[in-house]
């Protein structure tokens, strides 16, 4: 295929479709960070799903599970998209690429390997880390394919409310006790970094920026998007009353932008290399899952081909 052309046509703002001829290196990429999201979605339920049970009251726990469910949706709406681009040799189908991440070969998202503490980094979660992704994710809506594009546009509407459901949280611990709005600080100062480092290394030392921004699939940089998330979140702070946890946060008039201190880098490197605060815990989990309940799928299957055979006699 002609390389040069498949880039104007991406850079002509359309869209490529699974049976469409694409360069190798675009289908790539595209399942490296597709596949990576989706097992974000997956791993991401479980700092959540131990507070199903601890929840404070009856709505908090509906809307808690709500809330986890669409994650579920949004990782196989993702796994889906990821296996449109399976040649048959790949590893794009859907039992390899979750079998990479379960042996620590594919990554998800640094975040998902901190702990929810309390209830409070409930809240936290929703408005900081769901907050960050419909960032990255609003972004990805205008990827150039195809199904990865129109997933984007449902997922962001259901992170919308996960980031409300989040801030609601905190606003209610914030204008009670001192107890409780002393545990929201402490959930703001233990999530902001790492909410930080969602968006990426900076553009100086991300690899694969400069191929994804040409093939249309990232649209802004990770430097752009977590500026501008810096920049609309710290009034989110000041309605709670919350302080960020970061001495050199200021507005800077010049640029029109907050200017913020360095981020803690061997701390987002060190998770990346699996030794993050959960980790192991993170992993552990979803493979004693996939064991103890892998009788599930094999049932499934067993019957769907029984059907298969009554069908067909
Ligand atoms: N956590 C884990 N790994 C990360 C993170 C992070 N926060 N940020 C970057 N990385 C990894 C990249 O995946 C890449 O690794 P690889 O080359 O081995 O695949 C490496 O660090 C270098 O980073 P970049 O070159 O900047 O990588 P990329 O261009 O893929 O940009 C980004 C990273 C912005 C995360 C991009 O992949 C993306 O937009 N992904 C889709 C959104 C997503 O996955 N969001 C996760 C949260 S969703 C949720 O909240 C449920």
């Amino acid at each position: 295929m002609d390389h040069d052309k498949f880039l104007e046509y991406v850079q002509a703002e359309n869209k490529v479709e699974p049976k469409d001829v694409m360069p190798e290196d675009y289908r790539k990429l595209l399942v490296r960070q597709i596949s990576q999201h989706a097992h974000s979605e997956i791993v991401g339920m479980l700092p959540e799903a131990n507070w199903i049970s601890r929840a404070p009251s009856l709505r908090r726990k509906m809307a808690l599970l709500a809330k986890i469910q669409d994650e579920a949706g949004h990782g196989l709406y993702l796994y889906s998209a990821s296996e449109t681009l399976n040649n048959g040799e790949n590893g794009a189908d859907r039992d390899s690429t979750y079998q990479a991440m379960l042996e620590g070969k594919a990554k998800y998202s640094s975040i998902f390997n901190y702990a929810a503490l309390s209830w409070a980094d409930i809240g936290a979660i929703g408005w900081l880390v769901d907050g960050a992704a419909i960032m990255n994710q609003v972004m990805l809506m205008g990827n150039s394919y195809g199904p990865y594009s129109r997933a984007m546009v449902k997922i962001c509407k259901e992170e919308s409310f996960h980031q409300r459901q989040g801030y609601e949280i905190l606003m209610t611990l914030c204008r009670g006790t001192k107890e409780q709005k002393d545990m929201a600080q402490d959930a703001l100062n233990r999530f902001w970094w790492p909410a930080l480092m969602m968006f990426g290394p900076n553009d100086a030392d991300s690899p694969n920026s400069k191929k994804s921004m040409d093939y249309r699939v990232k649209r802004e940089s990770n430097d752009d998007l977590r500026q501008r998330f810096i920049d609309v979140t710290v009034s989110q702070a000041e309605f709670l009353g919350l302080k960020m946890p970061d001495e050199n946060l200021v507005w800077n008039e010049e640029r029109q932008h907050y200017d913020f201190g360095d981020l803690p880098w061997d701390e987002f490197m060190e998770v990346l290399k699996g030794n993050g605060p959960c980790n192991k815990k993170r992993l552990k989990t979803k493979i004693d899952a996939q064991k103890e309940h892998s009788w599930v799928k094999e049932a499934a299957i067993a019957f769907a081909e029984k059907q298969e055979e009554l069908v067909n006699a």
